[in-house]
């Protein structure tokens, strides 16, 4: 696959087939994902696909989400569960996953040294990278570190006070959607050149993939 078609379409696929991913293509995911820019070895990866421990985590991912939504997801986000938009929709998909948590086929969770993920991410991005060539869906979520990291790294047996911290969670599946372009503000809303206001010097007004 190009990489630009990678790039553009690694998007949150949260509604996923419960299809289970073969070993060999979660090695070609781990493999590519540990290639990426590192601290040193101090990283581990998780891979749960066990149903038990998925149902231990799920109800813990649905009350981060309620927490983080301050409430019961129905009574929490309203007609924002209603709205006809780009907001709505990945409402939608969030609810959907924190009702589906249990079912997601593997998860892929990304333990560090440092506190706050600097040393995880590059990996795991690369993982989904790699997810996207096989044609898996993922979704990178910090529901669970952010309100569950003791309880998640009790249920996975992560040793205590051996200084591991976990970082993300990535959940895979084969999707049941289509693969698409993420909606994002353009490059020059976000970008600036050699200082906070510089005139960044062009502008990217559409997507840049696929040339048109
Ligand atoms: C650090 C981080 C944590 C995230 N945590 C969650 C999460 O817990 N649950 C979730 O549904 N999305 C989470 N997201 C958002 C999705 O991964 C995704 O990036 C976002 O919905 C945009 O989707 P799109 O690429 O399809 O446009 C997180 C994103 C980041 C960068």
């Amino acid at each position: 696959m190009d990489i630009y078609e990678a790039l553009y379409t690694t998007r949150a696929m949260r509604r996923l087939k419960p299809d289970p991913i073969p070993y060999e293509v979660q090695a070609r995911i781990l493999d590519a994902a540990i290639h990426a820019p590192t601290i040193g070895e101090e990283w581990r990866f998780i891979l749960v696909d066990d149903p038990e421990i998925r149902s231990q985590l799920a109800p813990l991912y649905r009350e981060g989400f309620e927490r983080l939504v301050g409430g019961s997801i129905g009574d929490a986000l309203g007609d924002l569960l209603k709205a006809d938009n780009q907001m709505g929709r990945m409402v939608r998909s969030g609810v959907h996953l924190a009702h589906h948590f249990a079912e997601v086929p593997l998860l892929l969770i990304g333990f560090g040294r440092t506190p706050e993920g600097s040393g995880i991410y590059p990996a795991l991005w690369s993982a989904m990278l790699a997810a996207r060539a096989e044609g898996v869906g993922s979704t990178l979520t910090g529901m669970l570190q952010s309100f569950f990291a003791a309880e998640v790294c009790d249920i996975l047996g992560v040793p205590k006070d051996a200084g591991w911290v976990m970082h993300g969670v990535v959940t895979m599946g084969y999707p049941s959607g289509r693969w698409g372009v993420g909606a994002r503000k353009p490059v020059h809303e976000v970008a600036a050149r050699n200082s906070w206001q510089g005139n960044l010097g062009f502008t990217v007004p559409e997507p840049l993939w696929p040339e048109k």
